[in-house]
């Protein structure tokens, strides 16, 4: 049984973090997608919220579950008998981050891989800090996110 953790904040989860998770998910048996408590970042949504819309938009995809975790992403991996770590590789850009967190977490952790998908280009550009920003100024962004997530941001938007 291959089991992989993609990790993240999901602050919130985009249709690009769906299309990683269905590629995922075609390469494991089981794909847990991560979703972290306390992140570095200060976050839009709190903890229950990005986790519940995770768990909504992963519904029905074969074999991926949601869970959240605290603490290093490693020891979650191996609490969960993972050996592989996911994360989506969008542009240049995102590479000497990425570079870092996998060099650092294997140092960690000999035993687990990080390993990289790249999304369908379509989602290449797309952020959640610009998902968050367009959507505060009123943009329509029902091709970039699940249906529950649209909602929970036109609410904060009614809400301000
Ligand atoms: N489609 C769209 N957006 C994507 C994407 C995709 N396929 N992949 C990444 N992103 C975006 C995210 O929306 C996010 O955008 P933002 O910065 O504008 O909010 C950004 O890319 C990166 O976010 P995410 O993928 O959620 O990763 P993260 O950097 O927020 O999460 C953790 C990093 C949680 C994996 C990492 O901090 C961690 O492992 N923490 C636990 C503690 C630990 O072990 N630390 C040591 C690790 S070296």
């Amino acid at each position: 049984m291959k089991t992989a953790i993609y990790p993240g904040t999901f602050d919130p989860i985009t249709n690009g973090h769906i299309d990683i998770i269905k590629r995922a998910s075609c390469i494991f048996d089981s794909v847990i997608v991560a979703v972290v408590k306390n992140p570095s970042k200060e976050t839009l949504f709190s903890y229950p919220e990005r986790l519940s819309m995770v768990s909504g938009a992963i519904r029905g995809i074969k074999g991926v579950k949601t869970e959240g975790f605290d603490g290093l992403v490693v020891d979650f991996a191996k609490k969960k008998k993972a050996k592989v770590i996911v994360r989506g590789l969008r542009m240049i850009s995102d590479f000497e981050y990425e570079f870092q967190m996998a060099l650092t977490n294997r140092s960690l952790s000999s035993s687990i891989e990080t390993i990289f998908l790249m999304p369908h280009p379509y989602y290449s550009y797309i952020s959640s800090r610009l998902i968050k920003e367009a959507a505060s100024l009123g943009a329509n962004l029902k091709q970039f996110l699940p249906r529950k997530v649209l909602e929970n941001l036109k609410k904060i938007q009614r809400r301000d």
